[in-house]
């Protein structure tokens, strides 16, 4: 997640004339303004949080496991962390991300990447039905209006096509205490915002919300895993293989923070998806 130090100061009064924005009813712990990516520098970021980017990438490589097709959309790829995971199981790759610095430094880095677009996924640039399959990890989290997302993920996902999601959830007692922990340690101890903090500037929806959203947009929820425990506590001395054991194990359950979903709009694609260079609506 960001940088505390990049963190938004309070919400800032809009002006007089501009609507307020409308929340979508059952939301909670809505931010009050978009989240500010301005100074977030993902190297800093992720450095010695290693084992946590091994544990998502092959929680995002077994999610789409036994998925066909070939063109993936990454929505929200930041330093590119999870990217290596989609490449390697779908010869087409799309990302979009709102922030152009970060695609601009994605794209120096890999030059062979020619679909990077600046979009917003909550009103997405791209045809409908165009894609086998979508990965947003790490994003829900920063959205305004996560429903739009999900619908426009929906739409531009073909039929049988598979999402591949996560989301931090509302705090659990054992997470609040682990931040209050932090905090007496050191007000910035990590260099990431805790996002199971009982503050506003993102977005903490419960699982049955989240579930809820996705199953009203069209979807099925295939199945779900939940992981977060290797960067808190005692529980970054786990080994790999136990924390993705716990992955499996507590995917029904809330204790975890960070939980992935995976799920897929219902039907079989029957015709091929349209030409990469035809995507942009
Ligand atoms: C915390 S980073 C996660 C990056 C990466 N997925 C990862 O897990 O390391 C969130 C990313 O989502 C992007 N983002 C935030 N809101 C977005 C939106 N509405 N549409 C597209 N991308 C968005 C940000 O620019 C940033 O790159």
């Amino acid at each position: 997640m960001g940088d505390p130090g990049s963190l938004p100061g309070p919400p800032a009064r809009r002006s007089s004339g501009a609507p307020p924005h409308q929340w979508p009813s059952g939301a909670e712990g809505h931010p009050l303004q978009p989240y500010d990516f301005s100074t977030l520098d993902f190297d800093e970021l992720w450095a010695g949080r290693e084992k946590t980017t091994r544990v998502e990438r092959e929680v995002v490589h077994r999610s789409f496991r036994g998925a066909t097709g070939t063109r993936v959309l990454e929505v929200g790829p930041g330093g590119g962390r999870i990217t290596p995971i989609l490449r390697a199981k779908f010869p087409e790759y799309v990302g979009v991300d709102l922030t152009s610095d970060f695609l601009e430094k994605l794209k120096a880095g890999h030059p062979e990447l020619p679909w990077l677009l600046v979009a917003d996924v909550q009103s997405l640039p791209l045809v409908d039905g165009s894609f086998d399959a979508v990965s947003m990890v790490r994003v829900y989290n920063f959205l305004l209006d996560p429903d739009s997302a999900i619908r426009e993920i929906y739409r531009v996902l073909a039929p049988g096509g598979r999402l591949v999601m996560s989301y931090h959830h509302a705090p659990s007692v054992g997470t609040l205490l682990e931040d209050v922990r932090l905090c007496l340690l050191d007000p910035r101890p990590l260099g990431f915002v805790p996002v199971t903090f009982s503050r506003r500037e993102l977005l903490l929806p419960r699982r049955s919300r989240v579930l809820g959203s996705l199953r009203q947009a069209g979807f099925e929820v295939v199945e779900e895993r939940a992981t977060g425990l290797e960067d808190f506590g005692p529980g970054r001395w786990l080994s790999e293989r136990t924390l993705l054991g716990l992955a499996e194990a507590t995917s029904g359950w809330s204790g975890l923070p960070h939980r992935f979903v995976v799920a897929r709009r219902p039907g079989t694609r029957l015709s091929p998806l349209p030409a990469v260079s035809e995507i942009l609506a």
